[in-house]
């Protein structure tokens, strides 16, 4: 039988649950597992750290160049380090969510990540998520889905993320702060969130982790 390389590529809004369900995915298939948006977050973080102007996409795309990050697969998904330094905690940060716009807007670090992200696709089966990950990354990809879920859902279950780590939130605030970043993801000039016409279409609003991975074993076939 010959040995086919299996890039599975999911996007959809933040939220949605694909950072989980790739994971999950990448472990039951034994597949490398690629978060492309800590990629986005990694370089955020750096830019804001060197107090670069995050509208200078010229310093900005140089700042990427001079960056070495290195995604490492752990148990608990996935380690970033960045120029020698696990930074996997300091990308999550509330502060590092608000300003990746500035990064992902940038037309000059985009080519970069998506060549790195290509670079550690290489020659092996992957499952990799994101934004742009079926449209501009691999436009060839094996399997094409973009997971969906409701602003409401989503609202949901990033709160009761949020309460259990003790964290008191405004549920409105949080609705509204989904929708902006719906808005930047829906309308930047570079790489923006949209379906591609062969991707498969999945409304996670109404199902399980576990059902969602059924569903795409389905389609996959494994
Ligand atoms: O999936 P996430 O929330 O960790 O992504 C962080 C940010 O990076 C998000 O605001 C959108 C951006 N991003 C992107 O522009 N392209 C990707 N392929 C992945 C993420």
């Amino acid at each position: 039988m010959p040995n086919i390389i299996y890039v599975i590529a999911i996007d959809g809004p933040a939220g949605a649950g694909k950072s989980t369900v790739a994971k999950r995915l990448a472990a039951e298939l034994g597949f490398a597992f690629l978060d492309t948006g800590a990629m986005y977050r990694a370089i955020t973080l750096k830019a804001m750290r060197e107090q670069i102007n995050l509208e200078d996409e010229d310093a900005l795309a140089a700042l990427a160049k001079r960056t070495i990050l290195d995604l490492k697969a752990v148990s608990a998904g996935v380690m970033v380090v960045m120029d020698g330094q696990d930074v996997s905690k300091d990308i999550r940060t509330l502060d590092v969510t608000n300003n990746t716009f500035y990064i992902a807007r940038a037309g000059q670090v985009r080519e970069i990540l998506v060549e790195w992200q290509r670079q550690i696709a290489g020659r092996r089966s992957i499952v990799a998520e994101g934004r742009d990950v079926t449209t501009v990354v691999f436009p060839s990809a094996t399997h094409k889905f973009y997971m969906d879920a409701s602003v409401e859902e989503r609202t949901q279950r990033r709160y009761k993320e949020l309460k259990e780590k003790g964290q008191d939130v405004d549920i409105n605030k949080l609705r509204l702060e989904i929708e902006e970043r719906d808005q930047k993801d829906f309308t930047r000039k570079v790489g923006p969130l949209k379906q591609a016409p062969d991707a498969v279409y999945i409304d996670s609003s109404r199902l399980t982790i576990d059902e969602v991975i059924e569903t795409l074993r389905r389609y996959i076939g494994l």
